[in-house]
Order: C-alpha cells, then structure tokens, then sequence
C-alpha cells in the first residue's frame, strides 16, 4: 500500500484529510512539529514525523519512504521557502512521490501584489521544475473563517474589506475530502482543482444568511483596507500576515474570487456545500 504523508497535518484541513484517508484504509503519515500534541484519534492509527519546515533534515527523515505526499504549509512570511524545502526533501527521496500541492483559487492568473497566492505560485513553479508528479488543490477562502468572526457576527456586524465582490467560498471539509480523493486515486497528474462553493455570495448576502440562523440581524461593513490593517495590527496580528489578508480581500472586493468550480462534485461525488448549511451548523456560535 502507498504511503501518504500529510504535511500541515494538525490544521483546519490536514486534520481533516488525516481523518479522511484512515477511514479508507490509507496508510498515513502525519507531519507536525511536536508530536507530543498529537491528536489522541491518531493513536494506533497514525504515524507520526516531527519536522518542521525551516528544517531539511527533519524534513528528510519525516519523507522517506513516501509515495504521495501532501503539501500543505501555514500562513508565514517565509512559506515560499517552506514549500521548497518540502519538494526538495521530496526529491532527495529517490522515489519520485506525488506532490499535491495545497495552494489558493486564482492562482493560475498570477495576480499581482497577493503575497499568499504569489507564495504559492512560487511553490508551483518549483515544483514543476523538480520533475515530480505534481497536482494542485486550489481552494477558495474556507466558511470556517467566519468562525474566527463570531463574537463580531454575535453582536449583529460582519466588518471586513471585501468591498462589494462577491466570493465563492468553500466547507474546507469538501477541500478536504477532495484532496481525500486526489491523495487515494491515480491519474491527476499536472491537474489544477479549483474548489468553491455551489454559488458566489457578496458579503452583504452573507451577512444576512449568517443573520437569519443567529436570529438577529447582522450587517456588513465594508471596512476600508487602511482601516482594516490597522484594526489587525491593533489586535497583535502578525503585520506580513495582516497585510497579505487585506491584499487578499483587496482580491474579493475586485470580484475576482467569484468564480464558481465544479471539481468539489466531480472528485467527491457529492455537491459542495452551501454557506447556509455551515451556517446553520455552526448556528450556536453565531448566535447570541
Ligand atoms: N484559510 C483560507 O481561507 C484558505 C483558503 C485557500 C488557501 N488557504 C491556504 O491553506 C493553507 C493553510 O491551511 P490551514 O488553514 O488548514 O492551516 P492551519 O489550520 O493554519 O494549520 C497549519 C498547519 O501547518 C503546520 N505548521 C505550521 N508551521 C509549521 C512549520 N514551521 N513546520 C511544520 N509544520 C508547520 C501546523 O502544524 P503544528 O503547529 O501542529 O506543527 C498546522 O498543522 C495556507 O497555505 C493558505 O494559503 C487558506
């Protein structure tokens, strides 16, 4: 059986896939950096690789053996980098594994000046250049964002700088599932998998759905982009990952995240799920 490891395997989506390629009977492995903070459900199931990607020689030991390996890094000013050493690590293996490639919707445009997705195109580029098999899992912004938005959706107001755009985003539990699909199955090489949502929304129409399961209503302000990074820096973010998210707004507002893919359906058999579902999920942290 092929031996998949998952990097970023402890976040939103890793998590997820982790959960995903077990249930299949997947033989999995789970990069993370302190493998002492393993979720308990990995016990028996999981194996586990300390690396970190500032690091090639844990990188090294975390991918031998590999055959697939899922590429997925945190949000850092030096990501770019982090997704070259992986590939790197990747090709020091002698065994040419399959590289998927987590990276952002849009990035096949190139846009200009969105730090995130220029780190992900870098990390294309690259990994093309290795001469791996590569495949990239494209998503939209995932619903949970706006689960780190609560306490402000409680209190009847969704304040971000998405201007009038509409966006298509995605349930990263479909990314996850989608990349469950890509990571299992054969024959996806050199493909790009856009995933979004079933409709491109405004977030003046997400603000009503997010409204109509808190049971109040919850308006949209659509902060200006100076604005907003100061609101972030005042809040303590990290100024290279607060500015790279009013760039990334900067994009929505542009309508340029708008674009609705059918790759959620066509890898999971299933369709992708609304926002109103994850709304209403998640009603009992929205609501006040
Ligand atoms: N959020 C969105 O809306 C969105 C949309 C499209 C694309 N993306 C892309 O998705 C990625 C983020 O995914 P996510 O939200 O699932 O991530 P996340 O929840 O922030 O998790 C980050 C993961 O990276 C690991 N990690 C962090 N620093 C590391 C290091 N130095 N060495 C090794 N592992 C490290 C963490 O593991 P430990 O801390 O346990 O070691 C954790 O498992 C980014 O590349 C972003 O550009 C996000």
């Amino acid at each position: 059986m092929s031996m998949i490891v998952v990097t970023g395997a402890t976040g939103t989506v890793g998590s997820k896939i982790v959960t995903g390629l077990r249930e299949r009977g997947e033989s999995v492995r789970a990069l993370l950096r302190n493998p002492a903070e393993a979720p308990a459900e990995w016990d028996g199931g999981v194996e586990k690789a300390a690396a970190d990607f500032s690091d090639p020689a844990s990188l090294d030991a975390a991918l031998a053996g590999a055959d697939v390996v899922y590429l997925l890094v945190a949000v850092h000013p030096d990501m770019a980098g982090h997704e070259r050493n992986v590939i790197d690590a990747a090709v020091r293996t002698g065994r040419r594994p399959r590289v998927v490639l987590h990276a952002a919707a849009g990035m096949e445009q190139r846009p200009a000046g969105v730090r995130f997705v220029a780190s992900h195109v870098a990390g294309l580029d690259h990994l093309r250049a290795s001469g791996l098999p590569w495949t990239v899992i494209a998503p939209n912004g995932f619903y949970q964002n706006f689960l780190g938005m609560a306490q402000s959706v409680r209190a009847g107001r969704l304040a971000v700088p998405g201007g009038e755009g509409a966006v298509s985003y995605v349930d990263a539990r479909d990314v996850a599932a989608a990349a469950v699909e890509v990571l299992a199955t054969e024959g996806h090489e050199g493909a790009v998998h856009t995933l979004t949502g079933p409709a491109a929304l405004t977030h003046d129409a997400l603000a009503e759905q997010l409204g109509a399961v808190a049971g109040r209503t919850v308006r949209y302000t659509a902060v200006a982009p100076d604005a907003a990074l100061a609101g972030m820096l005042d809040a303590g973010w990290d100024p290279w990952r607060a500015e790279g998210m009013v760039e990334l707004y900067g994009l929505y507002a542009a309508g340029h995240a708008s674009a609705v893919s059918p790759d959620v359906e066509k890898l999971t058999g299933r369709p992708a799920r609304s926002f109103a579902e994850f709304a209403a999920e998640h009603a009992g942290a929205f609501a006040d």
